[in-house]
């Protein structure tokens, strides 16, 4: 099957690399042209790089090679201006809005301050408020937006965990969850759909830098990848360190495309199992 959101326009946060790379290539796949967003700069709180504008060529590259436009930002989800703008440019060059995938975020775990809280929430949270509000203008029947969540919102106890930047993170997946049901309930009147995506640990930047490396290896003194993966791995009843980038896109192209018309307000763990053991019939234990 192919061309499943053909004729559509997708914006996509955080698309320079990663799960947002991922998404904007899969849904140009299908025939979307893509509204491509990202930082390009570092978060002091957070321990790992973010993208580079080399990151953010290489998708334009990709979308490109598959015959499909897109017109890529450097903008900040933390700042409503800056997404309005590059949101109304977008749709004025590619004649639309239908799809919005909100994916930029960043972990600042291990750090225990409350500028490491505060910086994850304006990301994770603000951010995905501020790119719902800067596509809303633009949506009519039948849009849908996916959210990204992560199984940090769903695990009970988490909050407790690896400091005031931990914290934070599951603080604000637990409340773009709660936003993804309540924008659900709010524009279906309008048959505009709202979904969120919950995974568990994916290949990307965000997991794939030294300093997960030892947060899961805390036992070596300088672990690698490699030896991180057992670690993850341990943690899943399917024996399964990580996602893919494109298993996620799966999901988001599912949500993306009329094939989900009628599905709204849903929580789609991608999680291998991992939450099964927490929860009953898919209800917090
Ligand atoms: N990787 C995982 O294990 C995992 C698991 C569950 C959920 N998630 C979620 O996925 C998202 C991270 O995506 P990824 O895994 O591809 O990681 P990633 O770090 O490779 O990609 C994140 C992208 O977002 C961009 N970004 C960060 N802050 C931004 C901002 N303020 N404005 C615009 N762009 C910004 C980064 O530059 C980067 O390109 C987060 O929302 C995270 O919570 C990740």
């Amino acid at each position: 099957m192919s061309g499943r959101v053909e004729g559509k326009v997708a914006l996509v946060t955080g698309a320079a690399r990663g799960q947002g790379r991922s998404h904007a290539v899969r849904l140009a796949e299908e025939g979307a042209d893509i509204i491509a967003v990202d930082l390009l700069e570092d978060i002091e709180t957070a321990p790992y790089p973010m993208a580079t504008k080399t990151d953010l060529e290489e998708t334009v590259r990709q979308v490109e090679a598959l015959g499909r436009r897109i017109i890529a930002t450097q903008a900040d989800v933390r700042d409503l201006g800056q997404l309005k703008t590059a949101v109304d440019q977008g749709v004025a060059d590619l004649g639309g809005l239908h799809v919005v995938v909100a994916q930029a975020g960043i972990l600042t775990m291990g750090l225990d301050t409350p500028q490491a809280f505060l910086d994850v929430v304006q990301v994770n949270l603000v951010g995905v408020i501020n790119t719902v509000t800067a596509a809303a203008p633009h949506l009519e029947s039948g849009a849908s937006m996916i959210l990204t969540g992560s199984t940090a919102a769903l695990l009970s106890g988490s909050v407790d965990i690896t400091g005031a930047g931990g914290l934070g993170y599951a603080h604000s997946k637990r409340h773009v969850a709660r936003l993804g049901h309540d924008l659900a309930r709010v524009y279906a009147s309008r048959r505009i759909r709202v979904n969120v995506v919950h995974p568990t640990n994916v290949d990307t930047g965000m997991m794939d830098n030294e300093f997960m490396y030892k947060a899961f290896r805390p036992d070596l003194d300088a672990p690698t990848r490699e030896e991180m993966i057992p670690s993850l791995a341990s943690k899943s009843p399917m024996d399964m360190p990580w996602l893919a980038p494109s298993d996620v896109s799966e999901a988001v192209l599912y949500f993306a495309s009329d094939a989900s018309r009628w599905v709204t307000g849903q929580q789609l763990k991608l999680d291998a199992g991992q939450l099964l053991p927490m929860t009953d019939a898919g209800v917090p234990a």
